[in-house]
């Protein structure tokens, strides 16, 4: 398991990364996220969360994960407040241990988007309500959930698909190797060598049974290749580090030459890109692009991992 934080008797469950969900649970959440999706396009009723509250605090900016989480919880019934760390009280020095008990009086549930790992598992530590990662600096599970569901849609299941994840091993790409482990996807991480995914994450994926393949030569990485996944080189609050990361990146750019070294791959990208740096604008705009069903598929998921928490 991750480092998920149960600390009362109330078995109250967070999700702080893919394996707080067990391989069955996982599935599950799949499961309803589809028939989620099917009852939205057939416009039938599915108001499984009517008269929840989920709280939604963002430490650093967002559209998809904002909009997705909200959107959802009206859709399930209930209703979503949006809570910018600027704009509570937290801004302004109280604890995160405070505000999650005080958030833990009023809501159902609490999506978090925070800097350092350790602040999502205080949150969790001291919340009577789940906590849901919606973005650390080491983990974007929520993130995970809508790739998965994007991966079976697109290739009908998990077996003989091959990923392979390219550029910054970073929380975007350390989620998805859980998934990947816990679905038994083939998956090759390429990084830089200074920029690889945390050796407790390949050793926690081991555990679930899958280790990816580690590389940093991006042509080997992405022959054979079914889905080729990058994120952008400078995630947020690594500004001060963008001319370095440039540097060690170059090479690793999502372009038409290197699709022409794979076997017709689908491209995806969890967004917002940077067109130019890690992916070219003409490859976001191809046919092999799957990028906004990737984040279409945000709503359809957390509105499945929502409703299994709180219900
Ligand atoms: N992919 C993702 O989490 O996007 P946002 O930063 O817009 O929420
Ligand atoms: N790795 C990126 C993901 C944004 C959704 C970041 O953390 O900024």
């Amino acid at each position: 398991m991750s480092t998920q934080t149960d600390t009362d008797e109330t078995d109250v469950r967070h999700f702080i990364d893919v394996d707080d969900l067990s391989r069955d649970e996982l599935f599950a959440v799949l499961d309803r996220a589809a028939a989620y999706k099917l009852a939205q396009q057939n416009g039938e009723d599915h108001a499984d969360l009517a008269g929840k509250t989920l709280g939604m605090l963002f430490q650093k900016p967002s559209t998809r994960t904002r909009v997705s989480f909200e959107t959802g919880m009206t859709q399930l019934g209930g209703h979503a407040i949006f809570l910018g760390a600027d704009d509570i009280q937290l801004g302004r020095g109280e604890p995160l241990k405070d505000t999650s008990r005080t958030l833990s009086r009023y809501v159902d549930a609490v999506m978090a988007r925070v800097f350092k790992h350790e602040n999502i598992e205080v949150l969790a530590e001291y919340a009577d309500v789940p906590i849901v990662n919606g973005l650390t600096d080491d983990a974007h599970p929520c993130q995970t959930l809508a790739d998965l569901l994007t991966i079976r849609e697109h290739f009908g299941g998990f077996e003989d698909v091959s990923v392979t994840w390219i550029g910054d091993g970073n929380n975007v790409a350390q989620s998805l190797v859980i998934g990947c482990a816990i679905t038994g996807i083939d998956l090759t991480v390429v990084t830089p060598p200074e920029h690889a995914v945390d050796e407790d994450v390949i050793e926690r994926a081991a555990e679930l049974g899958e280790t990816p393949t580690t590389t940093t030569d991006p042509l080997e990485a992405v022959e054979g290749a079914n889905v080729i996944y990058t994120d952008v080189w400078v995630s947020m609050g690594q500004e001060d580090e963008r001319d370095t990361r440039l540097r060690r990146f170059e090479g690793f750019q999502v372009n038409e030459s290197l699709l022409a070294a794979a076997d017709d791959p689908v491209v995806m990208h969890c967004l917002p890109a940077h067109r130019g740096e890690e992916i070219t604008d003409d490859v976001v705009e191809s046919e092999q692009s799957i990028v906004f069903e990737q984040a279409e598929n945000r709503l359809h998921a957390q509105k499945a991992l929502l409703a299994t928490l709180v219900e």
